[in-house]
């Protein structure tokens, strides 16, 4: 039994089908949740930066976020548990979109260079686009996974001067530039790619509906952009005058003037 299996796989192997001459379903249900990933990974970062972005409006805001995704809700007083969780189960979304996207990267010379032929002969876009997603999703796989590990590791170390420790002193702001500017590419790009491929939002013509995406595409990086970079600006600048109380927490001010 197990050796017509096996045979039946190599046959498959050759002639990319079935013994019973059908395809096999699994490489669309292998995209489909790569799709379904892609969006969870995608929605979420969207709310990451915007809550990251609380900073600009005041220390004490940020520190009331920080303490509302800690679970203050259901806790008195929020628990770093909450933050811990949400970064192990970014975490396995993240790995289990990482495994089925390595299936389309390029991984031999042949294939790079039929890619590098087909982007000269159809120099088109949105097939450079798939270029830049390799290029950042390889990224992500890096630091991506660098500052889950600390978000798991450290769930506590988190606030208005913590984290401002953190980027500044830390000198994480580095690795906070290289991991904007790629997911913020890698998720408006993958939403938009995914728009185009399932036919969402279709318009009168094909045409005009990609030239619609792209408009909304080009927007919603700016603005993401331009957030996250204001947003870690202010945190180094937080971070630059609090460098000789380095580690000590924020207390906001609510608690400061009921003291
Ligand atoms: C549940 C998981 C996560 C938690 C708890 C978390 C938490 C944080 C916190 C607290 C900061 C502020 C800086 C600091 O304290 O060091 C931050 C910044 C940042 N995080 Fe996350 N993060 C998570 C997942 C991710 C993921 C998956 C990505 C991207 C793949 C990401 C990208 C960023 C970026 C780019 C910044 C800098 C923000 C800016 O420039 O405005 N984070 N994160």
């Amino acid at each position: 039994m197990a050796f017509r299996e096996n045979t039946n796989d190599i046959i498959e192997g050759i002639i990319d089908k079935k013994v019973d001459g059908k395809k096999s379903k699994i490489p669309a249900q292998l995209d489909f949740y790569q799709s379904l990933t892609g969006i969870i990974l995608a929605i979420f970062i969207k709310f990451h930066l915007l809550f990251v972005s609380s900073i600009l409006i005041s220390k004490d805001f940020m520190y009331s976020v920080d303490k509302f995704l800690s679970g203050s809700f259901l806790v008195k007083g929020g628990d770093p548990a909450f933050v811990a969780g949400a970064a192990f189960f970014i975490f396995v979304v993240l790995v289990v979109h990482a495994l089925l996207a390595v299936r389309k990267f390029p991984n031999s010379y042949r294939q790079y260079r039929n890619f590098k032929s087909h982007t000269m002969m159809y120099p088109h876009n949105d097939t450079k686009l798939w270029g830049v997603q390799i290029i950042t999703g390889f990224i992500l796989f890096f630091f991506a996974s660098m500052h889950l590990y600390q978000m798991m590791s450290e769930p506590s170390n988190i606030g208005p001067y913590l984290s401002s420790d953190r980027i500044w002193t830390d000198n994480a702001w580095v690795m906070y530039i290289i991991l904007l500017l790629a997911v913020e590419l890698h998720a408006t790009i993958g939403l938009y790619r995914l728009a185009i491929k399932w036919g969402w939002f279709q318009g009168k013509t094909y045409k005009a509906t990609r030239e619609k995406l792209k408009l909304v595409r080009n927007g919603i990086i700016i603005f993401y952009l331009v957030l996250g970079t204001l947003s870690l600006a202010a945190y180094m600048k937080i971070g630059y005058e609090h460098q000789n109380n380095y580690g000590e927490r924020y207390i906001p001010t609510h608690k400061v003037v009921g003291s």
